[in-house]
């Protein structure tokens, strides 16, 4: 039933994306069982610093950042928001499990094997843990999370997710997130700081091809999940930053004019010569927009947690 409703949304997503000029397909769709796998490969590169600069920061601060998950409260919710493998979480779950915190964890994602793998792992290297995972989209298990129990909620979004926002989704999601919580909850959240556009781009660039291979896997899973026809051959991978607004923006470029056909569609689309897909926006922030984000949302900054480079900052928000 649940696998019935995700197909559903993907057919009248792609449609609708097919349908625009220009074409765009939607980020969340990366993460199917090959997606998710690819997305680990990204994360393990040196050059994709993000994983690296979180785990730092999680690492160097993990009292600091657990304290204040338990300031004044005697049990919570630790509610994540695309949890993925759970790695970086991991640090603050073990050091909240070896302190004796009382909290239940409820990790969300929109891979169901994500979820499955992660709940295993962490029965087995954290027996004591209260773990209770949910499979959907962030935007949609949100909704359904309002009066999840009467407890203390602390709200992870980690990794720079939010960086895939539009503006009108980053407003959507914030609005949600502030209905959801009652004064003194807080919540979390990764965002990846502008920096040396050198280094954004060998990080949505690698020589290894990770990248490519993760755009490419969508229009795989189109030809599997919608019978689609795509040929991934025909398809040129392109990443451009833009200093100005902090976006990185992904395409796939049509080497070739050709005709793909959706069956689950019943749908044949036009694709000219070096006609873009519109695949991803990875924002990069900067302190003052993210202050203005809480505010204007109906929190306040709390305290930040940087890594030695400054390139990412955990942001810790409380709902006033
Ligand atoms: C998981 C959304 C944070 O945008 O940096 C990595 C996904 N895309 N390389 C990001 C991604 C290309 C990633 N997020």
């Amino acid at each position: 039933m649940e696998q019935k409703t995700l197909v559903t949304d993907i057919a009248a997503d792609t449609l609708r994306g097919f349908s625009a000029n220009p074409k765009f397909l939607l980020s969340k769709y990366f993460y199917d069982d090959a997606g998710s796998s690819i997305f680990q490969d990204i994360m393990k590169m040196p050059e994709y610093y993000l994983t690296n600069c979180e785990f730092e920061i999680f690492s160097n601060n993990k009292k600091q950042i657990t304290d204040a998950f338990r300031e004044g409260v005697s049990a919570f919710d630790l509610i994540e928001l695309g949890s993925g493998d759970g790695l970086k979480t991991k640090i603050l779950l073990q050091f909240l499990v070896d302190n004796s915190a009382s909290f239940h964890y409820i990790p969300v994602d929109i891979s169901d094997k994500a979820n499955i793998d992660l709940v295993k792992s962490l029965k087995s290297e954290m027996p004591f843990l209260n773990v209770n995972s949910k499979t959907g989209d962030y935007f949609q298990e949100v909704k359904k999370l309002n009066g999840y129990s009467g407890l203390r909620k602390v709200i992870l979004f980690l990794g720079s997710n939010i960086g895939n926002f539009s503006d009108e989704e980053i407003n959507l999601f914030l609005w949600q997130l502030s209905k959801l919580c009652h004064k003194g909850d807080k919540t979390l959240i990764g965002f990846d700081l502008k920096k040396s556009p050198d280094l954004i781009m060998k990080a949505y660039n690698d020589s290894q091809g990770h990248t490519r291979r993760f755009n490419l896997n969508h229009l795989i899973r189109l030809n599997r999940e919608l019978n689609a026809n795509f040929d991934p051959h025909n398809f040129e991978q392109h990443t451009e930053y833009n200093p100005l607004n902090g976006k990185v923006k992904s395409f796939l470029i049509s080497k070739t004019e050709q005709t793909v056909y959706i069956a689950s569609l019943d749908q044949n689309f036009h694709l000219k010569q070096w006609e873009p897909i519109f695949m991803e926006l990875s924002r990069k922030f900067d302190l003052e927009t993210i202050e203005k984000l809480a505010e204007g949302h109906g929190f306040k900054v709390d305290k930040i947690f940087t890594d030695t480079h400054n390139f990412f900052v955990d942001s810790l928000w409380i709902k006033q």
